[in-house]
């Protein structure tokens, strides 16, 4: 067989198994692994260095319009470059739909924005925010059927939020249909009661907004999504847990064997409320919903990394510039409620986490391939094209120099947020080559792919991904006196 491109020695590992040889290329995919491959028309030499598989982020934001109306500092092409030189080969970034929208025109519109642009390969979530009648029971099924098989709901923010009532309607829809239906949990009155008391008070600097969203909001909304969704026997993802208390809620719906999922952030270990106090306007750039916490939460969200509470790591790579067209669309002195949430991470989710986790024994390699790669293929339905090596799979590979040391500054970062929450920290561990369906992306710090390369992937999400749970006692109640046709 005759390989277009040949990966040479490199220690080939995945989330479960670790071997030096080499990775035949041919046509996109991985064609072969073993030692001693015949040469390819183009061959890489990965001695001394570890290939993974590329990352998948599955919580991303990208030339997405806030609720506020600010614009994602990143378009396609800066996001997915970004993504790309930290090592990211697929990212699902979010079609958001807003209220009064079509979200079949939303997700026509998002591929619009990604085909000419991308560099690295794509799928999309949704975001639902108005589930009127046409979009529950016409545009969302269909979307389903053609592989949207994902969607976030807001339990806060005035112009994204939904009631009890209409997640319970979304749920249903999922758990009909066979979607995930991805939460952001946060219990909206408090996080308005302590806003408006805060505001009341003149506490308007960007340290306010740690102090607003409290954990509690957190915890509560959490443990609140798991019930509505075990009534339902409905699957839910619960994205950028921040909180222990959450974290706690979700362990124990596992441990009884609902079928909730979850995930983490680098914000989340590394950044804490702290970095919200700093001089002038500063605090607004480390401004996200969850806020970071404390150092026992950052403790917390290690653990749960570690013992499978989290299936994801993912980015929620949200940027805005810190000027007037994002964080500071309000005015330079704008009240921390008038910050457009979100800070950029897409770049450095993976070599932070390497640095932080891998190379500090905190985290196993395998485990690091697993969160950062296998497990958000599998759960939204990616798996085995995307998240591992394998012969027949996508030849998207991250080769990275564990020995590499990264001195983080903003001015080298690819993405166009202007600034990085990680500045001045030094990361050990980078990847150097990244390779996306057998396409060379990044090289010796130089994009090598063309704008728009980067190609849409259908999903299918295979039952064995999310299996089934058990009926809630009300669902066996409602079957056993004929109700079966509800729940
Ligand atoms: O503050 C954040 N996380 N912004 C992005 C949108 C979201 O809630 O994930
Ligand atoms: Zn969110
Ligand atoms: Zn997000």
């Amino acid at each position: 067989m005759t390989f277009d491109l040949v990966v040479r020695n490199g220690l080939v590992t995945t989330s479960t198994e670790q071997v030096r040889c080499d990775i035949g290329i041919a046509g996109g995919k991985v064609a072969a692994l073993g030692q001693g491959l015949l040469a390819g028309t183009r061959e890489i030499d990965a001695a001394g260095k570890l290939v993974l598989p590329g990352g998948v982020d599955s919580h991303c934001h990208i030339e997405q319009m806030s609720s506020m109306g600010i614009m994602n500092a990143d378009d396609f092409f800066s996001g997915s470059v970004s993504a790309a030189f930290g090592g990211t080969t697929t990212i699902i970034p979010f079609a958001a739909q807003h209220r009064g929208q079509s979200l079949k025109k939303v997700v026509q519109d998002y591929h619009e924005r990604a085909t000419p642009k991308a560099v690295i390969d794509y799928a999309f979530h949704m975001i639902i925010s108005d589930p009127s009648p046409a979009v529950m029971t016409e545009e969302l099924p269909a979307l389903i059927e053609r592989g949207y098989k994902s969607f976030k709901v807001f339990m806060t923010y005035d112009l994204l939020k939904l009631d009890d009532y209409q997640i319970l309607d979304v749920l249903a829809v999922a758990r009909k249909r066979g979607a995930l239906t991805m939460v952001h949990a946060e219990n909206h009155d408090m996080l308005r009661w302590l806003a408006d008391r805060l505001m009341e008070k003149g506490h308007k600097a960007p340290k306010f907004h740690a102090v607003n969203h409290a954990k509690l909001a957190e915890a509560e909304a959490t443990s609140r999504v798991i019930h509505l969704a075990e009534l339902l026997d409905a699957p839910v993802f619960i994205v950028h847990v921040s909180d222990p208390g959450a974290m706690d809620a979700i362990r124990r719906a596992q441990a009884r064997g609902l079928k909730v999922y979850a995930e983490t952030c680098p914000q989340y270990l590394l950044l804490t409320a702290d970095d919200l106090d700093r001089e002038a306007m500063d605090g607004a750039k480390f401004c996200c919903s969850p806020p970071p916490r404390d150092r026992a939460s950052q403790e917390a969200m290690w653990r749960g990394l570690i013992d499978g509470t989290f299936q994801i790591l993912s980015s929620d790579h949200a940027p805005f510039r810190f000027d007037k067209t994002g964080k500071l669309a309000h005015g330079p002195g704008a009240p921390f409620k008038k910050i457009a949430n979100g800070i950029p991470g897409l770049e450095l989710r993976m070599p932070l986490f390497f640095s932080e986790g891998v190379q500090k024994d905190k985290i196993d390699i395998h485990r690091f391939v697993d969160l950062t790669s296998t497990r958000p293929a599998q759960i939204f339905g990616l798996f085995p094209q995307k998240g591992t090596i394998a012969a027949g799979s996508d030849a998207d590979l991250a080769i990275w120099d564990s020995s590499k040391e990264v001195s983080i500054r903003w001015e080298n970062i690819h993405d166009n947020a202007g600034y990085t929450p990680y500045e001045g920290q030094t990361v050990k561990g980078w990847p150097v080559t990244v390779i996306s369906r057998g396409r060379v992306v990044v090289q010796d710090n130089q994009l090598r792919a063309e704008r728009g390369s980067g190609r849409y992937i259908e999903r299918s999400v295979p039952d064995s991904a999310i299996p089934l749970g058990r009926p809630s006692e009300a669902a066996l109640l409602a079957r056993r006196f004929g109700a079966d046709d509800v729940i």
